[in-house]
């Protein structure tokens, strides 16, 4: 049934819905199957992963390293694990990723000011920390939802290198830039802690900390979560002073996430010019191969 109908968002969502409880084993079957449409299988891994409960998420770890599956089966299994633990699936994509809008609620995921809680497991994800040291896209979708998890001795991340003259300098820049009057402070708080409904706690946030191409891609086209919408607030900046509030937000605030430079903005603006809308949590969570 699902396997006929996998790309039929209503049908999915029916089918879902009727089944709570029991996504775990549908996905499985699913994914058994021959030739699983990869929006059902990370509809149905979101869907699962959503309810937060390690031995399940820990089936879906074991199915994403399993490389005898199709990569796209892994990708899509990857986002939608990682976009389950963000709290930002319900039955259908679209729907939810742009559902909280106005502010509403998301079940199972404490997200004070924006902040995502790790799941915790009982033992490292082995599959998934060993994925995640290759390069390509498989990898980096792993150390996606590898941000999202803890374990039992989970070695702190690793700590950038100290920030060069030229990159001090661009951090000073963007401390201004981020407290000037209606720039970022008033929104996202002083110290990156978020505002209740109204600003995503940026410290520690995976869309802050992670490739650098998705803070720069939020500041120039805006981003629109469970929070609400962030505006596209670097859009009128210069390639240097988005660089500068770039190299801020994932510096400071406790975060230890390299630097930007503004060759690094220049390009990013230029590969996604056709954009003018929002980003979705989905499109900036997990990478495409
Ligand atoms: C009018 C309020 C507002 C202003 C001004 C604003 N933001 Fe945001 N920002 C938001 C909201 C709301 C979100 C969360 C959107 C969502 O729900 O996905 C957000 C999300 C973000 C994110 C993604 C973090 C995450 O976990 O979702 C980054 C990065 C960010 N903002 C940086 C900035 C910077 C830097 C500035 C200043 C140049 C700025 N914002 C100005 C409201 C604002």
């Amino acid at each position: 049934m699902l396997r006929a109908y996998g790309d039929d968002q209503v049908v999915v969502d029916a089918l879902i819905s009727g089944l709570p409880g029991q996504e775990s084993q549908l996905l499985s079957a699913l994914v058994a199957g021959p030739s699983p449409s990869a929006d059902a299988v990370a509809m149905l891994a979101g869907a699962t992963s959503k309810g937060r409960n390690p031995a399940q998420v820990q089936s879906i770890i074991t199915l994403a390293s399993n490389d005898a599956q199709p990569q796209a089966v892994r990708t899509a299994l990857m986002s939608g694990l990682a976009l389950g633990l963000q709290g930002g699936v319900g039955n259908s994509f679209g729907n939810v990723v742009a559902g909280g809008r106005a502010g509403g609620g998301i079940a199972g995921v404490t997200r004070r000011g924006g902040a995502v809680e790790r799941l915790q497991l009982g033992a490292e994800p082995a599959a998934l920390t060993r994925l995640a040291q290759g390069s390509g896209p498989a990898a980096e979708n792993a150390r996606q939802v590898l941000a999202l998890l803890d374990w039992p001795g989970k070695p702190p991340p690793p700590a950038a290198p100290p920030r060069s003259p030229a990159e001090e300098r661009l951090f000073a820049m963007g401390r201004e830039i981020y407290n000037g009057s209606g720039a970022c402070a008033g929104c996202h708080g002083p110290e990156g802690q978020g505002v209740e409904r109204v600003g995503a706690k940026l410290a520690g946030s995976p869309f802050v900390v992670g490739a650098a191409d998705v803070p720069i891609r939020i500041l120039v086209n805006g981003k629109e979560g469970a929070l609400g919408l962030m505006p596209p607030a670097g859009q009128g900046m210069n390639d240097e002073e988005l660089a500068a509030v770039a190299t801020y937000i994932r510096g400071g605030f406790g975060n230890t996430a390299a630097a930007v430079v503004p060759a690094q903005v220049k390009e990013t603006r230029a590969a996604y010019a056709h954009r003018t809308t929002p980003w979705t949590e989905k499109e900036l969570t997990v990478r495409r191969p």
